[in-house]
């Protein structure tokens, strides 16, 4: 079959990995992808946001099935125009991915599930966000309610840092039309996670926990970025986190969604705080994550296609997936001023010889090929993964290829994995 492959992340690099080594796969295009994906497949210059511009990407091409990579098509109703145009495609509808492009929605559905999350007040005017603020005395969190590619959420210490927290919203609307309503919500404290499942609109498979590193800076400092590292599986998250998870978080809102006639089918991800009142809920997101992906899916030995294919007609319950038992990490390399602003074009060098490293994979994020150099062409460059025996071989074994790789003003956190070894 052909398939189709929307987005040009690290995320997508890792499902391109899988989708090409599928049996079942005899094409790969990737619209627009990156110099990594440009090696397994045929990258085709289509945003990832147009959405009439895949449409007929997959027509032209006689596309078999198209998986999405990225929140923003999802929540715009990609899945929605595929399938009336008769298309086979992966992902949650867009009425179903509101759960991630409404933070305010989803805080709603999450109350009516019953589903454990941080208390919170939805606001729509900046003055009655202000009032209220400046009522509480304890730490608070202000987000965005709409889509911010990861960044919409300010984490404050006290009150006053939220008030100005709402302003940069609300008033300078530095998220844009993603501020028009905001969620100031209580600050919890506690080691995060990361459950992503495969859902076929009543089955749930879960898949291993990961834990990503959002902040900028080691030790968890600085600004939060979309995601500096990962690793999977984690020793935070046992049998018995995993069963209160999977019964007290994602069954609910399968089941509220369903009722309310937004079946879900493709990834949900539920971003959480093991909090010592029990596992409470942060965010969902409506596909798979970024850096997640690139340290659940090296570890996947089964067919991807399958799986989704069974996510598609609705008979997950048929299906076993194997897995690689070792954990896996992956350490994000980013452009210097990066989550701020940062150059381009650096040119790359070593990733062959990182890539040579036994059980390493270089996934590539924004790269591009330019001549026969591939350089920078985004914030988040590379995601480099290695599998171990143990977490700290997997760590050493991913910072020993990340120590082969150079370009101009390279960063990337030394602390990754850290606290599970
Ligand atoms: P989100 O995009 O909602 O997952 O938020 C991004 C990051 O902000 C999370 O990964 C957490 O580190 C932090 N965060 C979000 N909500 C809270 C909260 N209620 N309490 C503490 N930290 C939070
Ligand atoms: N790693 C965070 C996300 O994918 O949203």
């Amino acid at each position: 079959m052909k398939v189709l492959l929307v987005g040009g992340g690290g995320r997508e690099h890792a499902l391109a990995v899988k989708v090409a080594a599928s049996a079942r796969v005899s094409a790969l295009i990737c619209a627009p992808g990156n110099a990594g994906t440009a090696l397994l497949g045929e990258n085709v210059p289509v945003a990832a946001e147009d959405i009439n511009g895949l449409l007929a990407l997959a027509r032209e091409r006689q596309v078999d099935l198209t998986i999405v990579g990225p929140e923003a098509p999802l929540c715009a109703g990609i899945v929605d125009r595929f399938e009336q145009a008769g298309l086979r495609i992966f992902g949650p509808t867009a009425a179903a991915a509101r759960i991630e492009g409404d933070k305010a929605y989803a805080k709603d559905l999450m109350r009516a599930a019953g589903v454990p999350t941080a208390s919170a007040r939805i606001f729509h005017r900046f003055r009655d966000a202000r009032e209220y603020t400046l009522t509480r005395d304890c730490a608070l969190v202000v987000k965005a309610a709409g889509l911010a590619a990861g960044k919409g959420v300010i984490v404050c210490d006290e009150p006053a840092q939220a008030v100005l927290a709402l302003e940069r919203i609300m008033e300078d609307r530095i998220f844009g039309d993603a501020g028009d309503t905001v969620l100031v919500e209580e600050r919890l404290e506690g080691p995060e996670l990361s459950v992503l499942a495969l859902v076929d609109g009543r089955t749930i498979y879960v898949l291993d926990s990961a834990q990503d590193h959002k902040p900028i800076g080691e030790g968890d400092t600085g600004p939060n970025t979309g995601g500096m590292g990962a690793y999977s599986p984690t020793a935070i998250a046992g049998d018995k986190v995993m069963n209160v998870i999977q019964g007290d978080v994602l069954v609910p809102m399968i089941d509220v969604l369903q009722r309310d006639g937004n079946p879900y089918r493709g990834v949900l991800y539920a971003g959480l705080m093991l909090t010592p009142a029990g596992p409470k809920v942060l965010e969902f997101n409506c596909r798979f994550g970024d850096p997640e992906t690139q340290a659940i899916l090296p570890r996947l030995q089964s067919d991807l296609i399958e799986a989704m294919e069974a996510v598609l007609d609705g008979r997950l319950d048929e299906i076993e997936l194997r897995w690689d038992p070792r954990p896996a990490v992956c350490v994000v390399m980013a452009a210097g001023g990066y989550p701020g602003s940062y150059e381009k074009g650096k040119v790359i060098t070593g990733l062959a010889e990182a890539g040579a490293l036994p059980d390493v994979t270089v996934f590539h994020a924004g790269t591009k090929t330019v001549g026969d150099q591939i350089v920078t062409a985004g914030g988040r460059v590379l995601g480099v993964t290695a599998l171990g025996e143990t977490v700290r071989a997997a760590r050493d074994r991913a910072y020993e290829a990340v120590d082969r790789i150079r370009f101009e003003d390279a960063y990337c956190r030394r602390d990754i994995a850290l606290r599970a070894v």
